[in-house]
């Protein structure tokens, strides 16, 4: 083979190469950081506040509840689930940024004495004092986290989850919103109530 072929051929493999080992950087820099990849399952998407109200009205929360939202963003849940319910709430979130965030919401909120939020793995978190839980969690972790309500939380606690199903269990409701996107997408909520 001439020089000349060769080395377009030689430029031609590495350029290959270089596709190959740059692709999953690129994709990597498109997840959102997180502290710790091996815990975290879901990136930071909030869910639109009038959908929080929704969820909260639909599992009927009173002054009575206690509210724990597992990945709990920015705090929207369970500040709302205070401010507009009278309830006492926990969030637990893994980004240390965004539990920053929600204590500073809560206290802007003036709700700081109702709340607690803890920046930890939701996986690991004892849900035993939790008589309602709010989801908005991917489908992967809704499968890992299946076994844990049922055995932790008390008869008659409620479930209440944005857009995702857990596997093999019949919500007692789904209601069907729109997200008032532009594009007026409409989202499902689903609730399940612990059996006595
Ligand atoms: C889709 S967002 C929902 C945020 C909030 N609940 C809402 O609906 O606005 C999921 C959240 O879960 C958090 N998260 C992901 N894995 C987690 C884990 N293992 N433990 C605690 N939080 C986690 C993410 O950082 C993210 O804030």
């Amino acid at each position: 083979m001439p020089v000349s072929n060769l080395r377009c051929a030689t430029a031609a493999l590495l350029a290959l190469l270089m596709c190959i080992v740059s692709a999953p950087v690129q994709a990597q820099d498109s997840v959102p950081s997180s502290t710790d990849d091996t815990t975290k399952g879901a990136p930071y998407v909030s869910t639109p506040q009038h959908v929080v109200l929704r969820m909260l009205e639909l599992a009927e929360v009173t002054p009575d509840d206690v509210v724990y939202d597992l990945g709990s963003g920015d705090g929207r849940f369970v500040i709302s689930a205070a401010r507009d319910f009278g309830a006492r709430g926990v969030g637990i979130e893994i980004e240390k940024d965004l539990v920053a965030q929600s204590r500073r919401n809560a206290a802007r909120m003036e709700v700081e004495e109702q709340v607690r939020f803890y920046r930890g793995d939701l996986f690991k978190t004892d849900l035993s004092k939790a008589t309602v839980v709010t989801l908005y969690l991917w489908p992967g972790m809704m499968d890992r986290l299946r076994p844990k309500p049922r055995s932790e939380l008390v008869p008659g606690a409620r479930i209440i989850s944005h857009d995702f199903t857990i596997d093999g269990w019949t919500p007692d409701t789904t209601v069907t919103i729109g997200t008032k996107t532009l594009q007026e997408e409409k989202t499902q909520i689903h609730l399940w109530t612990i059996p006595e």
